[in-house]
């Protein structure tokens, strides 16, 4: 058996972690596999509500085990305090939760220079301050702390003796105050104390779960646009949600790879800097936002939210090879009288349907919209695609055309339980 991949389609916040968790009741194993603590993954199960930073979605099932890939830039303390909400909720974690030794750690220095350079500019990319640029910095620059080192104070020392003179230098160079390279190591080896349960070179459990004909999920964080190498750059993560990402963020090879679902919200929504083409006028925009509660799970900023940008879907189509698509938050849309899909883009006196490199381009691009017609009924109890009215059958069949890959699952509502199957 093969891993099967689920990656976000647009900006990230697809609704990605209710689709882990429906696939996931199916799995023994889920794995993330790039971004941090930035990410913020929402699932509703049995009424109540979880929200995970860190620790894979798949969690509320007891049989499946969870794995930080090596891929992911880790936080402890918020991997440790998600641990203590799960376990606080009766849901055990030793033995089922196991981090890549050769994962990257967030050090303080990371969330301080992400926060300061942020304010320095402006706040032009809109990061999460969680330091996930500055780590991913460190891993590429060679400088970066592993969770290996945690559990090797002789290693650690060397390591953050080698690294803090020069982030001292840039803290101080922006007015903060220097960092004390022996409370750094203090706290960094207690956090390996704690974490030692769950530290293990997990590309050899994953590799022989997928050998092994166990069904594994590969799942991402953030979405297709806001890739380092494809997304709408310089206003992106540092690491890659593709396809791609996944084998390098696990190991697992991509001849190990078998299905790759796509997760689109039915809408767009975006947040952060950066351009996004089919975003509404405010008045537009505020209820479209209000009717899908769009606020950062990690930040609670308000999302930008447009209508479907097919442009940009295609375009993700082709750098992930979707086999299928989950589409959610379609009951959102139940309110309007019409609704919209992108097609193509305006730019500079010209229609263009290649999702443009130039980020300028972007904001500068005209959306070309198709207008539908709106359903207008509430469609939360809709259990199967012919229980939707026919404008929203209509609407994800011309969704499905646009894109050019099958829409496989439909989310219908927040439940574990809205979800129909084509
Ligand atoms: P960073 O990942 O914190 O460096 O932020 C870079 C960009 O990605 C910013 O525009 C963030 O708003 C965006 N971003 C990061 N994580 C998420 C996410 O989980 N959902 C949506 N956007 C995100």
């Amino acid at each position: 058996m093969s891993a099967s991949i689920v990656v976000g389609g647009q900006w990230g916040d697809e609704g990605k972690a209710k689709i882990v968790d429906y696939l996931a009741s199916q799995m023994d194993m889920v794995v993330r596999y790039q971004g941090g603590a930035n990410a913020g993954h929402t699932v509703v199960a049995n009424g109540e509500k979880f929200v995970f930073h860190l620790i894979p979605s798949g969690i509320l099932y007891p049989k499946t085990e969870c794995i930080i890939g090596n891929g992911v830039v880790f936080e402890p303390d918020a991997f440790l305090k998600e641990i203590e909400m799960i376990e606080s909720r009766g849901i055990a974690t030793k033995g089922r939760v196991f981090i890549s030794s050769r994962a990257h750690v967030i050090m303080p220095y990371h969330k301080l220079l992400d926060g300061i350079q942020e304010k320095a500019s402006n706040e032009r990319i809109g990061t999460t301050k969680r330091g996930i640029g500055p780590a991913y910095a460190d891993k590429a620059a060679r400088t970066g702390v592993r969770i290996i080192d945690l559990i090797n104070e002789n290693a650690l020392r060397e390591k953050i003796n080698m690294i803090l003179p020069e982030k001292n230098l840039l803290l101080t160079h922006y007015g903060d105050k220097p960092l004390k390279a022996d409370d750094i190591i203090a706290a960094y080896v207690a956090y390996g104390q704690q974490l030692k349960p769950y530290i293990e070179d997990v590309l050899f459990r994953i590799n022989a779960a997928v050998r092994g004909n166990k069904r594994v999920l590969l799942e991402g964080a953030q979405g297709t646009s806001l890739d380092i190498d494809f997304g709408t750059y310089p206003y992106v993560t540092s690491s890659n949600p593709i396809s791609a990402g996944a084998c390098t963020g696990s190991g697992v090879p991509p001849n190990g790879i078998g299905e790759i679902v796509g997760a689109f919200k039915a809408y767009i929504t975006r947040v952060g800097g950066g351009p996004m083409p089919t975003r509404l006028a405010k008045d537009e925009e505020a209820a479209l936002r209000e009717a899908g509660d769009e606020f950062g799970a990690t930040t609670g900023r308000p999302r930008g939210c447009g209508w479907f940008d097919g442009v940009q879907a295609r375009f993700s189509a082709i750098v992930n090879g979707f086999t299928t698509i989950a589409l959610t938050k379609i009951d959102v849309l139940s309110d309007f009288d019409r609704v919209r899909i992108c097609t193509g883009y305006r730019v500079g006196g010209k229609v263009i349907d290649n999702f443009p490199v130039d980020s300028e381009d972007l904001y500068r691009a005209e959306p070309v919209y198709e207008d539908m017609p709106g359903w207008k009924t509430d469609i939360t109890k809709a259990r199967s695609f012919n229980d939707l009215p026919p404008h929203a059958r209509e609407y994800v069949r011309r969704l499905e055309a646009v894109i050019g890959v099958k829409i496989g699952i439909v989310s219908v509502g927040p439940d574990r339980e809205a979800i129909l199957l084509r």
